[in-house]
């Protein structure tokens, strides 16, 4: 995955627990790296290796570390240095859900090697939509969930999430009820 990824797991802990508990995240995954750079492509088991010491390193699950990453990504990453593109994603909660499939066409303008995720929107209601999520990686369900969860804090907005195993032509894809 492009740098940026790691360098949101970097700052999220050295912004909430200090720069020694990074250096023992980063010695832990003995990531010999000091600085990620944004637009260079790392091997996705850097980012997978990080994230499972940072849990480690921190005594919480692997999903929970990847919920808050998710928000982090949402409402530091994309507000503070792509706020442009979070704006032209949609007006309000509902409106940026059902844009969703089409917010990474933007973003391989800038990093054009993304393997970006890809969502399909259905059941939309007044409250509720359900979002469905296809990857080439696996392992990034709760990632989704706190993405979600940081989109619904973009708008002010409280929401729900519910996870739903779907499977469709033999493939099973993860889906996500959300209400609000
Ligand atoms: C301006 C904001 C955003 C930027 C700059 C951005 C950029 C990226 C980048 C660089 C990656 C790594 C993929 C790679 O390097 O191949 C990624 C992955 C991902 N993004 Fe975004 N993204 C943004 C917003 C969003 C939003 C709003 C969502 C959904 C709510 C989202 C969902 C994901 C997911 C789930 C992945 C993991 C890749 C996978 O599932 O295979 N992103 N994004």
């Amino acid at each position: 995955m492009y740098g940026i990824v790691n360098k949101a797991i970097q700052e999220l802990i050295e912004t909430q627990y200090g720069i020694n508990t990074w250096e023992k995240v980063r010695n832990n995954a003995r990531i010999e790296d000091e600085i990620f750079l944004s637009n260079q492509v790392y091997d996705d088991t850097v980012t997978f290796t990080l994230a499972t010491s940072a849990a480690m390193v921190l005594s919480i699950s692997l999903e929970s570390f990847l919920i808050a990453l998710g928000e982090y990504w949402i409402l530091e990453t994309g507000q503070r240095h792509y706020n442009h593109y979070m704006i032209a994603g949609g007006a309000n909660l509902k409106e940026f859900l059902i844009n969703l499939p089409h917010f990474h066409t933007r973003i391989k303008l800038i990093y054009n090697e993304l393997r970006p995720p890809e969502f399909e929107i259905s059941d939309i209601k007044e409250n509720s939509l359900r979002i469905h999520y296809f990857s080439t990686r696996t392992g990034l369900t709760q990632f989704v969930v706190g993405l979600l969860y940081g989109v619904g804090k973009m708008f002010n907005q409280e929401i729900k999430v519910m996870v739903e195993s779907v499977e469709q032509d033999g493939n099973i894809h993860d889906v996500f009820l959300i209400n609000w």
